[in-house]
């Protein structure tokens, strides 16, 4: 099993926050830790980043999709390959997840459709997760607090403004892909306080990966 977490759920669940505290967990431990997040996180990326999410564009879903999946080529690549490679942990805000839930459930390209899974491995380039940490939250709870985050000036992305039905397709998904690979993906009640979702998340962490700490 390879140290690449990744972080998932639906806008405003709170996941950037419990990956940084993550990262001080394990460096508490003397471990190296690479944090990351897609999309955007090579100069290339940054640039597909601002395609994607500016609002300049709207592009059509397939065009949305090949994007991501741009990014997501360029980042494991240039950044988590090379981490993973010198023994490091990668702790990665978004990966392949967020494409099933966001473009292929939510956007209706087709859940099962096997080329498209075909073209999503093809873009992690070999790189799967380890651990994937699910933040379920719901999607109430989830606008309330991006409401919160909008006014105290955290400026919104163009699909942050999509509309409750959609953001409800991707949390949905979420689930659905949980109960499809409970081994590799653990739900983390993300309801609860910072402590208490900081608390699970490295319980799960150390469960999973008690041989490497
Ligand atoms: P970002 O500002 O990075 O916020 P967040 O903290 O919610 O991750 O926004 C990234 C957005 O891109 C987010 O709305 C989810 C979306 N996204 C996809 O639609 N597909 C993907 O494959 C990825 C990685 C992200």
């Amino acid at each position: 099993m390879n140290k690449l977490i990744t972080f998932e759920g639906v806008d405003g669940c709170g996941k950037s926050t419990q990956l940084n505290h993550a990262a001080e967990y394990l460096r508490g431990l003397g471990e190296n830790v690479v944090t990351t997040f897609e999309p955007g996180d090579t100069p290339l990326g940054m640039e597909i980043r601002k395609l994607l999410l500016a609002g300049v564009y709207v592009p059509v879903p397939e065009t949305e999709l090949l994007l991501f999946l741009a990014d997501r080529a360029q980042h494991v690549r240039d950044i988590i390959q090379p981490a993973l490679e010198s023994d490091s942990w990668v702790l990665c805000d978004r990966y392949t997840d967020s494409t099933l839930a966001y473009q292929l459930a939510a956007r209706k390209l087709g859940e099962s459709a096997a080329p498209l899974r075909d073209m999503l491995n093809f873009a992690e380039c070999g790189v799967s997760p380890g651990l994937t940490l699910w933040f379920d939250v719901s999607v109430k709870e989830a606008m309330r607090r991006m409401k919160k985050r909008a006014e105290s000036g955290e400026k919104a992305t163009r699909l942050d403004e999509e509309a409750v039905s959609f953001h409800e397709r991707v949390s949905a998904a979420f689930e659905q892909q949980f109960e499809l690979e409970t081994k590799r993906i653990s739900r983390i009640d993300a309801a609860q306080g910072i402590d208490d979702v900081g608390e699970q998340v490295r319980s799960v962490i150390e469960q999973k990966f008690g041989w490497a700490l």
